[in-house]
């Protein structure tokens, strides 16, 4: 990312096209904002809707059995959808709420609207959007926004994570019995799940282990030295894509149960400030062998 003036950026992807245009077009190209702060800009412009629906009876339907959508869901995509197509037309975006769009690109936006519907629908004041940007599957940009409580996590691949413009940095706790840790469970197939066996064992060799119902929030957490640690089956990638950024430029580490890069949409993440991932994953290694579901058969 190159800056052009205060306020204006332009991207690496357009280096090569900005030479070899005329002098007209590449003053459109500058005015392309910079990723973060695009995706910042969205995240505060789709707070607003949640806020407003927030105060009003949530209008529920049902994509599952305990599947929720609300129309906050809906209203929030539609806005965030709208503006990144018109910053980035390029780009593709997938949103969970399905008008997202695939033109080919390496650059993909991945978009919660609304993570944490449930909460949302039940006045629990703990949801948040988040908003990442990936170039061939690299996280470059990250937002999770909780717009309740105004709380504001950014990340930039290479330039550190801040909460509300502030530096943050995942924990120093360096045991897991002295951690507290934080999981999920999904609204599909909630039988066939195997983290209530995670959730015991974790829980009694922890602090505790907190479910806070929303996936992007609780990676945000780690970021910032709340949790020291989280894991979770079968997220998908609009929850998890912002959050891994953050806390990989907070210090910390994400991978899965064997150790390997945690890949976006993967079947299980495991997200730790560092210092206790080695311990929590031998007990999540120890469980697997018993079988809960043997991460999901791989
Ligand atoms: C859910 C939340 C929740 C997690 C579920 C997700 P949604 O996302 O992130 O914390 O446990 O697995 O599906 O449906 O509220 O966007
Ligand atoms: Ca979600
Ligand atoms: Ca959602």
């Amino acid at each position: 990312m190159r800056q052009f003036s205060r306020r204006w950026w332009y991207s690496d992807e357009h280096v090569g096209a900005l030479r070899a245009l005329p002098r007209r077009a590449t003053a459109v190209l500058f005015m392309r904002k910079d990723y973060l702060e695009a995706a910042i800009e969205i995240a505060r412009e789709a707070g607003k809707i949640l806020l407003e629906e927030f105060d009003r009876p949530a209008q529920i339907t049902y994509k599952g059995d305990v599947d929720l959508v609300t129309q906050a869901d809906k209203r929030s995509e539609e806005a965030i959808v709208t503006r990144l197509t018109k910053y980035f037309p390029e780009h593709s975006i997938a949103a969970e709420e399905g008008t997202g769009h695939d033109g080919g690109s390496e650059f993909r936006w991945h978009v919660d609207p609304l993570d944490g519907t449930t909460n949302f629908a039940h006045g629990y004041p703990c949801f948040s959007i988040s908003i990442a940007l990936a170039q061939r599957g690299a996280l470059l940009a990250g937002v999770v926004y909780n717009p309740f409580y105004d709380e504001l996590f950014a990340a930039a691949r290479g330039g550190g994570a801040t909460l509300n413009g502030k530096r943050i940095f995942v924990s120093k706790v360096d045991t897991l019995a002295t951690s507290l840790l934080c999981t999920g469970f999904p609204v599909h197939k909630r039988l066939a799940n195997p983290n209530i066996h995670y959730y015991w064992d974790f829980t009694l060799r922890s602090h505790g282990v907190r479910r806070d119902g929303s996936a992007a929030m609780d990676l945000a957490s780690v970021a910032a030295g709340r949790f020291d640690g989280f894991w979770e089956f079968g997220l998908k990638a609009w929850d998890t894509a912002a959050g891994v950024l953050l806390i990989e430029e907070a210090g910390g580490k994400v991978s899965d149960f064997n150790g390997q890069p945690y890949e976006l949409g993967g079947a299980v993440i495991l997200a730790t400030n560092g210092l206790i991932h080695e311990e929590a994953r031998g007990v999540a290694l120890e469980i697997s062998k018993r079988d809960p579901a043997a991460p999901l058969r791989r």
